[in-house]
């Protein structure tokens, strides 16, 4: 089970027989409830997230559906490689100090606690990773989380910005944040901007951890 894009991403692992079912965005908790029966009725099911389920994905949906029932069925949640870990690697180490991880995406989190997290997170000089940057119909959070941005951050602070990243059409672009919003930016985006310490060397993002290299 899983929606439409990641099961296809998957195609040619899944065997003939098995019965697929995909959906669409926003049916989270039908898609969860179906897993669920199928699973009460004794079949093994799959719900397929992209990256780590843990991250934005199902794992916490069908663990609170699951919960609903009296005699809960078991949930294993595997971890994948979620799109920051993923991105950090195409664009060098900018991840290597602390970092904070927010999603721009105001359907299920009101967007005052969006704008409050990225305000601490610009404020606390670390890393900031940004998950659901830009889809068609919401352009605007991109433009504000720049304001509140750099508001706190230096305007030649490297940002890393990744789309497709694993998947054909991988392609990347290191910047700075002055000039982020310039750069083709969408829902398979994650993009990283780096903290006081990081810099670009030889072509990759690099967030210095604070060794001593002349020694
Ligand atoms: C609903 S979240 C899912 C995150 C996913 N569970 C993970 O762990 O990576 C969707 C967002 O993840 C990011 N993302 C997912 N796959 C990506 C990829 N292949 N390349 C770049 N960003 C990706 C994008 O920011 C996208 O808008």
């Amino acid at each position: 089970m899983g929606y439409n894009t990641y099961i296809q991403l998957i195609q040619n692992l899944v065997r003939k027989k098995t019965e697929i079912i995909s959906g669409t965005m926003g049916k989270e908790v039908e898609r969860a409830q179906i897993a669920v029966n199928k699973a009460k009725e004794g079949k093994k099911v799959v719900m397929v997230s992209s990256g780590d389920p843990g991250v934005y994905g199902m794992a916490g949906i069908v663990l609170e559906v699951a919960a609903k029932d009296q005699n809960p069925i078991q949930v294993n949640i595997i971890p994948g490689v979620t799109a920051a870990t993923a991105v950090s690697a195409i664009l060098g180490a900018p991840l290597v100090s602390d970092f904070s991880v927010i999603s721009l995406s105001d359907l299920l989190t009101p967007w005052e606690k969006i704008e409050r997290r990225l305000e601490m997170a610009a404020q606390a000089d670390v890393s900031i990773v940004l998950y659901n940057p830009r889809s068609q119909g919401r352009i605007e959070p991109l433009a504000k989380a720049y304001e509140i941005m750099t508001k706190h951050i230096k305007p030649d602070t490297p940002v890393g910005i990744v789309r497709q990243a694993g998947r054909e059409g991988e392609n990347y672009i290191i910047t700075t944040l002055k000039n982020m919003l310039n750069e083709k930016i969408d829902m398979v985006t994650t993009i990283i901007v780096g903290n006081s310490a990081t810099k670009v060397v030889s072509g990759k993002m690099v967030t210095a951890r604070g060794y001593d290299l002349n020694r």
